[in-house]
């Protein structure tokens, strides 16, 4: 049994993600997490709330509400949506968590003892018209690098190159617009990434594996330019872990907290402990995953994540973790992923382009959504989410491929054998099918082993066909007038087909799986032996006639979402 710890870049708190978000790293997550529970393997599965920042500051002022209480409530709401997607989290914590403060302030008290922390007095931009010092993401501008015209102070959407505010070209505040703006002099402390870029770019170079989307990235960092900048790691904001060394006060920091970028990846941790502190458990639960020195050294550490998250994975938080010079659990495997794009534009939350994740279950139930976009992630290049092509892969896919085949099956079964796996024998189109399934199954094992998505979703879709084939060449309904043994043994190689369906769908679909498998009255070991996977159901086994598994999208509903997602969520 293989140990793996997964974690999901955690969303930020500040509003409802949308279906581009979602399918960026939560959602292939949570198909990994499936799929190795499946497999038998010990899985601990961590996601968040990413609740610091000027972002919640601000949602929270919009909202009229303290920004305590505020992050409260949106927690809750988005632990509920995520459970309406069936996001299976063994935890989903929360960054303003006091596991997570603490765990904070002692990783920065560990990089100042290790001498990788400067004190540096800088200049800060300062709005007048707001009030406020403004946060880099805060200040908008020209992008100096490719000219895009809306670059935030702390990194170009555009082209992902991380940017200091001052580098922006006719800088605005992003609050209000204005540029009455002016720079005043404050104190921040700087992680001197510079000082591990040897040590990170060493270790890079370890990771041969890694999807090419997530090392050029990572080296582009370290190359281009100047190569890696230190960066800084506290900002003049009220809410946020406040800037201490451990648990001693840090002169000269009063008042200030860490950048949401350094306590957002230091969760994943601390989340691991609160689950740990939910659970009545001791420090040694969550230091297991964690910590090489106390079990962790044979755990497999996964991460999942947009592309505009890969330079802070694959540099700062490892940076932090080196350079405290602890045991601390570096992750073996970071899978990234492109954009998926809305209808010839971009999702956009600021903008509120696109279908957000509420308004998908109010649509259709979190299978459907699930499918589509795993069928179709922005694995290699970015892709695009359209109506049209998620009606068709939903009706061809789940309806009549998947959901035709079940229904088929179960119901010619109860109305000529009734609802019990009949008894018949398996002959040499059944051994021919063995075969066949055999290679697909591990073909399919292969493609979730290295986390290819797309292929693991067509070789999937690839099974249920194979399935489909072999019952039209049986034909069953026509070989029971002649020979109903031989139409008995179709069937119950079907039914056994159905629960293979159930076991190795559930990672892409799990409520339809739970729905057959319930119907099969059977359970969900995995298939390591194709012959004898196909053989687990047996004469005289009880099973029901499930409902009709996926209702097909009209060109009504599809015409009518179109129009109702066509502008922008207020
Ligand atoms: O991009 C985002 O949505 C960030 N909130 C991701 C943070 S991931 C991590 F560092 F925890
Ligand atoms: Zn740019």
């Amino acid at each position: 049994m293989n140990r793996i710890l997964i974690t999901s870049a955690i969303p930020y708190i500040n509003g409802i993600k949308h279906l581009g978000n979602l399918v960026g790293s939560q959602l292939p997550a949570d198909l990994y997490a499936r799929y190795q529970r499946g497999r038998g393997n010990e899985v601990m599965f961590i996601c968040a709330t990413d609740e610091h920042g000027t972002p919640a500051e601000l949602a929270a002022a919009k909202a009229g509400k303290p920004v305590d209480e505020f992050c409260a409530e949106m927690h809750q709401v988005q632990a509920e949506i995520a459970r309406g997607f069936r996001l299976s989290f063994d935890k989903f914590g929360r960054s303003s968590s006091q596991r997570n403060h603490k765990l904070t302030q002692h990783f920065a008290g560990k990089l100042a003892e290790n001498g990788l922390i400067e004190e540096v007095s800088e200049k800060q931009v300062y709005s007048h018209a707001d009030k406020r010092f403004l946060p880099d993401r805060y200040i908008e501008g020209t992008c100096p690098n490719c000219g895009y015209d809306s670059a935030r102070g702390d990194q170009c959407e555009n082209c992902t190159k991380q940017l200091d505010p001052t580098d922006l070209i006719d800088p605005r505040s992003a609050i209000s617009g204005s540029t009455e703006l002016e720079v005043r002099e404050t104190k921040h402390l700087y992680l001197k990434q510079s000082a591990l870029k040897d040590k990170l770019d060493g270790w890079i170079d370890t990771k041969a594996d890694w999807p090419v989307l997530t090392t050029s990235i990572a080296k582009k960092w370290l190359h281009d330019g100047d190569g890696l900048q230190d960066r800084g790691i506290t900002r003049d904001l009220d809410w946020g872990v406040p800037v201490k060394k451990g648990d001693q006060d840090w002169p000269g920091m009063e008042g200030k907290v860490f950048y949401v970028w350094f306590d957002a990846p230091i969760e994943y941790i601390a989340a691991t402990a609160e689950l740990a502190d939910e659970l009545g458990e001791d420090d040694s639960f969550w230091q297991r995953w964690w910590r090489t020195d106390k079990g962790a050294e044979d755990v497999r550490y996964v991460q999942f994540m947009g592309k505009d998250n890969v330079p802070f994975h694959t540099l700062s938080f490892p940076a932090t973790i080196m350079g405290s010079g602890e045991p601390w659990k570096l992750v073996d495997y970071i899978k990234s992923f492109n954009y998926l794009n809305y209808d010839g534009g971009q999702f956009s939350t600021s903008k509120g382009r696109g279908v957000f994740m509420d308004q998908a279950l109010e649509i259709l139930p979190a299978d459907y959504w699930r499918w589509w976009l795993l069928s179709h992630a922005p694995e290699n290049s970015d892709s695009e989410f359209t109506w049209e092509n998620f009606q068709s892969s939903v009706n061809k896919d789940l309806a009549d491929v998947l959901g035709n085949f079940v229904s088929r099956v179960t119901k010619f079964c109860r109305s000529k054998f009734g609802e019990e796996v009949p008894n018949g024998a398996y002959g040499p189109a059944e051994t021919e099918l063995i075969a066949d399934l055999t290679a697909k199954v591990r073909a399919y094992e292969g493609h979730m082993d290295a986390m290819d998505v797309r292929k693991a979703a067509q070789e999937l879709r690839g099974i249920w066909v194979a399935g489909n084939e072999y019952l039209q060449a049986a034909a069953p309904w026509a070989a029971f007038k002649e020979d109903p043994g031989l139409a008995a043994g179709s069937i119950r190689l079907s039914l056994n087909l159905i629960r293979l369906y159930a076991v190795l769908s559930a990672p892409f679909i799990p409520d339809a799986a739970a729905t057959l498998t319930q119907a099969m009255n059977t359970d969900d070991t995995w298939p390591d032996d194709m012959a004898a996977a196909l053989d687990i159901l047996k004469p005289g086994h009880a099973f029901a006639v499930p409902d009709n598994l996926f209702a097909k999208i009209t060109d009504d509903q599809r015409e009518d979402w179109q129009t109702r997602f066509s502008g922008t969520r207020n």
